[in-house]
C-alpha cells in the first residue's frame, strides 16, 4: 500500500522514489572530461545546516528578500489566489517561507508537501499541522522531478491546487530541464491550477559574485563540505586543502556556477577507480541560472502556464511568479 498512516498528519503518500546513489553518481560524475558532481548531494546533514548559514550572511540576499517579499505582496496574494487553496509545496526546506505564505493568505484550506526525504518530510509535516490545527496536512514523498500523479480520495483536492516552490530552486536546472520540470508541475497541478515560484534575476554581476563567496567563508565551506562527505561516506583518501571553492557569474550562460578547483596535479582514488586531476582542473558542483522577468515569463508560457502577475522587491533582486495553468 502507498498510503499509510502517519500520526500527527491527514494523509501519507510513499512513492518509493530512487535514491540516487553517491557512490555511482560520484564516478559517474568525476569520469567526464569535464568532471561534475550534482548539487542535489550537497544536503548531507551538516551541508543542510552550512546552507541556512549561507542564507544568514549579509551577501546572500535571496532567502530574506523572498521571505520579505512573500508578506509585502500578502493581499496581492489573497485577492488572485483566492480561498481554500490547496497549496502542494515542492520540496520542503526549513519550512520558514511555507509559514510565510500560510500566514499571508486568510484561509487555505490544505498543505501538502512533496520531498524525497522521508523522515524529514514527516518532521516538517508534523510541525506545520501542529501549529496550524486548521488546515488539513499531507505529506508525499516522492522525487518531484519525476511525473506525479496526486489524485487519491484522501489527497489534495482536485480543484484551487497553488503549488509552491520557492528559493530558485528552479534556477539549479538548465533552462531545458527547467522547462519539463515546469510542465510536470503543470500536469499535476491540473486545469485551474496555480503555481507561485521565486526565482532569483540577473544582476550586476560584482553582486552576484559576492553572494557566492561570502566574507565568513560559508559558501567556501558548503561547497568543500562535499570532499569531506565523499572522503567519508566512499573512503576515499586526499586531502581536502588540495581543493579550492570557486564560484562566478557566467555572463553568457547567465549562471552562477560553482566549482571545486585542484590546487595541484593529484589523483583521488574511488572504490578502485583512479581519477586524475591536472593543476587548476575543477568539478563543476552546482550551476545557479538567473532570469529576467521576460525570460522566465518565455518559460512558463512554454510548459503550460500563463502569467498571471509577477512581483519584485524594489531593488529587483529577486522576483515571484504567480502563474496558472493553460
Ligand atoms: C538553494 C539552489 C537556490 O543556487 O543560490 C547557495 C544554493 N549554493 N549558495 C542557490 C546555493 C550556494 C542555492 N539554491
Amino acid at each position: 500500500m502507498l498510503e499509510q498512516n502517519i500520526e500527527g498528519i491527514d494523509f501519507f503518500l510513499d512513492l518509493q522514489p530512487k535514491l540516487e546513489n553517491f557512490k555511482d553518481a560520484v564516478i559517474q560524475g568525476l569520469g567526464h572530461d569535464r568532471k561534475y558532481v550534482p548539487p542535489k548531494f550537497f544536503y548531507d546533514t551538516e551541508g543542510s545546516e552550512l546552507f541556512d548559514q549561507i542564507c544568514e550572511t549579509q551577501e546572500y540576499y535571496v532567502t530574506r528578500t523572498e521571505i520579505a517579499l512573500i508578506s509585502a505582496i500578502g493581499s496581492d496574494l489573497q485577492s488572485l489566489i483566492g480561498l481554500n487553496s490547496s497549496i502542494i509545496e515542492y520540496g520542503c526546506g526549513s519550512s520558514l517561507k511555507i509559514r510565510a505564505l500560510l500566514s499571508t493568505l486568510i484561509s487555505p484550506s490544505e498543505y501538502f508537501a512533496i520531498d524525497i526525504s522521508k523522515s524529514h518530510l514527516i518532521k516538517t509535516v508534523r510541525e506545520i499541522a501542529k501549529d496550524y490545527p486548521s488546515l488539513r496536512v499531507g505529506g508525499v514523498c516522492a522525487d518531484f522531478s519525476e511525473k506525479i500523479v496526486l489524485d487519491q480520495p484522501k489527497g489534495p483536492s482536485l480543484i484551487n491546487r497553488l503549488g509552491f516552490f520557492p528559493g530558485s530552486t528552479i534556477g539549479n536546472q538548465t533552462p531545458d530541464l527547467a522547462r519539463i520540470l515546469l510542465e510536470r508541475m503543470s500536469a499535476t497541478l491540473g486545469s485551474n491550477g496555480q503555481l507561485l515560484i521565486g526565482v532569483d534575476t540577473k544582476k550586476d554581476a560584482d553582486l552576484l559574485n559576492q553572494a557566492y563567496n561570502d566574507k565568513l567563508g560559508y559558501t567556501a565551506k558548503f561547497n568543500l563540505n562535499l570532499l569531506t562527505r565523499i572522503k567519508r561516506e566512499l573512503q576515499a583518501d586526499f586531502d581536502v586543502t588540495n581543493f579550492e571553492h570557486r564560484a562566478f557569474y557566467n555572463e553568457n550562460e547567465g549562471r552562477i556556477e560553482m566549482h571545486l578547483n585542484s590546487k595541484e596535479a593529484q589523483d583521488i582514488v574511488i572504490d578502485d577507480v583512479k581519477f586524475s586531476f591536472k593543476k587548476g582542473e575543477s568539478i563543476h558542483t552546482e550551476s545557479s541560472y538567473k532570469y529576467t522577468e521576460g525570460e522566465f515569463s518565455n518559460l512558463l508560457s512554454q510548459s503550460g502556464f500563463s502569467l498571471v502577475k509577477s512581483w519584485s522587491d524594489p531593488a529587483e533582486l529577486f522576483r515571484i511568479y504567480l502563474a496558472k495553468v493553460k
